[in-house]
């Protein structure tokens, strides 16, 4: 975790100016300048996330976990990344949506690896409780990992969410999450009663901009897309959009290893994707 936003855009300015003459320095638009600099701080988030997947999938093999046979991972996506980054960038830091600083929980269904819940950290989560089955045994050396790299701040609930959810509910009514995350069993009824069951976690409020975030992965998948397509039609949710992004070519170097700055964004090589295989995230909200 050594690679920090600050100086990779640091370093990217110097080498974005060291292009310019003198009289384009001196002509420089300030909105184009700002929307760069943005650019180059999510971007550097990319990379500082991309340098801490590798230290902990490090830390995994030193345990004799076979990496390259693990679950897959939102990871695997570069676009998914950097859309669900820029989205706890935004809930984390909204101060004008009148949260208090506090108030930076994220709740998710599918721990695995730890892949996602460690993008939420780094990008400033104060809590992350994630709900897992527990059906393979690296998910307790990773959630070991986070948890020392993260002090107090990752809750991992082992079970079926379809119980586990509700139970923990009941336990913890007061449990707000700012953004919930489905990325956990695929079959229509656990994707369908994890997007009903997190209802009770979130602020609902009528404006869009307030309250909560629900993003549902996989939604490419027959049956997480028919869930996501009834609650829908059910009125339980609305659908905002949807990132539609390409795998990487091995779940044990996630996008890495071919990323490449070209200017404007990181992009990958061509040959680290496979341009047959794209996955789809939606995103929305629940309604009142
Ligand atoms: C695709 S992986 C999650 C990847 C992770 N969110 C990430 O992006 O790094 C799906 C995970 O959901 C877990 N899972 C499957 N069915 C579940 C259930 N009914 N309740 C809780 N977790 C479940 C699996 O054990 C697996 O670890």
């Amino acid at each position: 975790m050594d690679v920090s936003p600050e100086k990779t855009v640091s370093n990217a300015i110097d080498e974005v100016l060291s292009r310019l003459d003198h009289g384009t320095k001196a002509k420089m638009d300030i909105t184009v300048t700002k929307a760069m600099l943005t650019t180059m701080v999510r971007e550097a988030h990319v990379l500082q996330y991309k340098s801490a997947l590798h230290e902990l999938t490090e830390h995994l093999k030193e345990r004799g976990v076979d990496t390259a046979a693990m679950e897959g991972s939102t990871s695997m996506f570069l676009e998914k990344v950097r859309f669900m980054q820029a989205t706890a960038l935004r809930e984390f830091t909204a101060d004008d949506h009148g949260k208090s600083s506090s108030e930076k929980t994220v709740c998710e269904v599918g721990f695995n690896a730890g892949h996602s819940a460690l993008l939420w950290l780094l990008a400033g989560a104060t809590r992350v409780v994630s709900f897992e089955l527990g059906q393979h045994s690296y998910s307790h050396v990773a959630a070991e990992w986070l948890s020392v790299r993260f002090p107090g701040k990752l809750h991992l609930v082992m079970g079926d969410s379809m119980q586990s959810v509700p139970l923990y509910h009941t336990m913890f009514p007061d449990e707000k999450c700012n953004i919930v995350f489905i990325d956990g069993g695929h079959k229509f009824e656990h994707a369908k009663s994890d997007m009903l069951n997190f209802r009770k976690f979130v602020e609902l409020s009528p404006s869009a901009s307030l309250g909560h975030i629900l993003l549902v992965d996989d939604t490419n998948m027959p049956e997480v897309g028919a869930a996501w397509a009834q609650a829908q039609a059910e009125g339980t949710v609305v659908e905002v959009g949807m990132v539609l992004s390409h795998c990487a070519t091995a779940y044990n170097t996630p996008f890495s290893g071919s990323l490449h700055w070209n200017g404007n964004l990181f992009s990958e090589t061509s040959e680290s994707i496979r341009p047959y295989w794209a996955g789809s995230l939606s995103f929305g909200r629940y309604l009142p």
